[in-house]
């Protein structure tokens, strides 16, 4: 039996997977999961034996999905950690734009040296499966997980002591090495990766670039929600800079915007003739309301379920902790066509 392994993505599906997918319809093969994230969705659909099209606009998502549901089978090997973690630090891409930004001088000078070396792994599925380790190790290492903490508040959380005194927990991990976190997730990581016997892809784009060329029986529409915490570039846009040695530019179509995200929705639903099934993930804190959702959707089907569903948030530690009602819209899509 394989299990999704630790990935800990703000916002992830991952104990309400089972769930979403035991309400996909019995004549559903495949499916394209828009708004992948950490993959969680995916990796349920993957076990259960759909072919899976994955898709992210963060690279380091799609490296995710790349290494955990398109990969059926390539494995990080002890010969392959030892060319990841082998040299000397150098000054490099995060030396120059995050010393004591996100990390100390010294912790970057190491990232340098990493990226150098995995970028000499021979096998796309071994550089994404690398990424990814180093994405869990980033994200061990910062305070709630995230990159949006400024670097006082960084350096006084990474203070065990401080840390002690004041939330009784030393969260001696943050000062472990970024080598360390690494190998104690790798057999976790590899052992994740099965062959399900389908072709599963992972893209990575916009969303509103793949609906017409992507085809699916269902797609899996999981969003930002405006008015939660949504600001995924921020809290990990800073990997996929990391992973391109360019800082990239924030996204457009974020749907965090409260102005904006009505019409970004339907234009999303009035772009998706291809799917005959369309699920919605949703949740009763988020803008607009499910009022609204449902009758934009009603332009579109006369045929639309809401399933409703207790799910706590748990992003780290004790804060945050909220209790959703979490919504899952069913669409049968009246003008699907064969
Ligand atoms: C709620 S999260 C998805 C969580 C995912 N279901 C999981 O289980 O981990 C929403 C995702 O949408 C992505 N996203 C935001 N705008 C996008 C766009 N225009 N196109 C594609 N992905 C986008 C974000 O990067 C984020 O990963």
């Amino acid at each position: 039996m394989f299990s999704y392994p630790t990935v800990n993505y703000i916002g992830n599906k991952e104990k309400i997977a089972g769930w979403i997918c035991d309400n996909f319809p019995k004549d559903a093969t495949t499916i394209f999961d828009a708004f992948s994230g950490g993959g969680s969705l995916s990796y349920e659909a993957k076990m259960r034996g759909l072919e899976v099209y994955t898709n992210d606009i963060l690279k380091i998502n799609y490296h995710l999905s790349k290494a955990l549901i398109e990969n059926k089978k390539v494995l990080l090997t002890d010969s392959d950690m030892k060319l990841i973690f082998e040299g000397e630090p150098f000054e490099g891409f995060m030396y120059d734009n995050y010393s004591e930004i996100h990390f100390f001088p010294q912790e970057c000078k190491e990232l340098d040296l990493y990226r150098s070396n995995i970028e000499k792994l021979d096998c796309q599925y071994k550089k994404s499966l690398a990424f990814s380790l180093m994405r869990r190790a980033m994200i061990r290492k910062m305070p709630y997980s995230r990159f949006t903490i400024k670097w006082d508040k960084v350096v006084q959380l990474r203070d065990e002591e401080y840390s002690y005194e004041k939330y009784k927990r030393k969260r001696a991990y943050h000062n472990q090495s970024f080598k360390y976190h690494f190998l104690k997730n790798v057999d976790e990581y590899n052992s994740a990766i099965f062959d399900n016997d389908k072709n599963n892809i992972a893209y990575n784009d916009d969303v509103f670039n793949l609906l017409d060329k992507v085809k699916a029986d269902i797609i899996y529409l999981d969003p930002p929600y405006a008015g939660t915490m949504n600001n995924y570039f921020g809290f990990y846009g800073m990997i996929d800079n990391y992973i391109t040695s360019e800082k990239t530019k924030p996204f457009e179509n974020n749907f965090r915007d409260k102005k904006t995200v009505i019409d970004l929705f339907d234009k999303l639903f009035s772009n998706l003739s291809n799917f005959k099934y369309w699920f919605l993930s949703y949740n009763n804190n988020s803008y607009p309301s499910k009022e609204i959702l449902i009758s934009l959707l009603g332009n579109y089907s006369d045929d639309i379920s809401l399933i409703e569903k207790e799910h706590v948030y748990k992003i780290t530690g004790k804060q945050n902790k909220k209790t959703n009602t979490e919504l899952l819209f069913f669409i049968k899509n009246k003008y699907f066509k064969n």
